[in-house]
C-alpha cells in the first residue's frame, strides 16, 4: 500500500466511507490514545502547527477532543457526541475546518504526519489501508482555500 494522496479537487462531490469498526477493535481505547497523541505530537513540530494553539495546555486539550472523534468515527464508544451540540458530525467537523484557511498543502503535510504513525503501527496492513481510505476522502473535505491554476508555487 502506497499511502497515495490523491487530489482534492474544488467543487467535488466527495464520497467517503467511515473506517471499519476493525481499526479500533485491533487497538483497542488506549491504542487509539496512544496513536493519535503521537500524531498531534508530531503536528505540534511540523510544518502546519502555527494553525494549532501553541500553548501547550490547549494543544493538550486538542488532542483529547480529536481522540474522542477518532474513536467514536472508528467505531468505538460515542464519546464524542458531547462536542457536537446535536449536529451532524460530518458536517460539524467540515464547519470547524472552515475556521481556517486550508490549502492542499497543509492537507498534505497533516496526511504525511498521519502516513508516518501509521507506517509505524503493527497491525494489518489492510485495516490501515481501510483507515487511510477515510483519511484520504474526508480531509478533502477540510480543504477550503485553492491555488488558480496559473499560480507560481
Ligand atoms: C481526515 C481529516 C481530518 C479530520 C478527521 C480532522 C479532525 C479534527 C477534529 C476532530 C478536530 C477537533 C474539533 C473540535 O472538537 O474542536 C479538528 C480540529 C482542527 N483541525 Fe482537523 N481534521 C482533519 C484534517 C485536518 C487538516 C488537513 C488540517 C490542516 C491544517 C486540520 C486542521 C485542524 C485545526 C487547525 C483544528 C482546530 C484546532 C483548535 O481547536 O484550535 N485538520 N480536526
Amino acid at each position: 500500500m502506497s499511502y497515495e494522496i490523491t487530489k482534492a479537487i474544488q467543487g467535488e462531490d466527495v464520497k467517503f466511507k467511515n473506517p471499519d469498526p476493525a481499526f479500533y477493535e485491533a487497538l483497542g481505547y488506549d491504542g487509539m490514545q496512544e496513536l493519535m497523541y503521537k500524531f498531534y505530537d508530531r503536528i505540534y513540530e511540523s510544518n502546519i502547527a502555527h494553525f494549532f494553539p501553541q500553548d501547550p495546555e490547549e494543544f493538550e486539550e486538542v488532542k483529547k477532543k480529536n481522540t474522542k472523534f477518532f474513536i467514536q468515527i472508528c467505531g468505538g464508544p460515542s464519546i464524542y457526541d458531547e462536542e457536537m451540540k446535536g449536529k451532524d458530525l460530518d458536517q460539524y467537523m467540515i464547519d470547524i475546518h472552515k475556521n481556517f484557511s486550508i490549502y492542499e498543502k497543509s492537507r498534505d503535510e497533516w496526511l504525511g504526519t498521519f502516513r508516518e504513525v501509521l507506517m509505524e503501527l503493527d497491525i494489518d496492513q489492510n485495516i490501515k489501508d481501510d483507515f487511510w481510505q477515510y483519511l484520504d476522502k474526508f480531509s478533502k473535505l477540510t480543504v477550503n482555500r485553492y491555488l488558480k491554476e496559473s499560480a507560481y508555487v
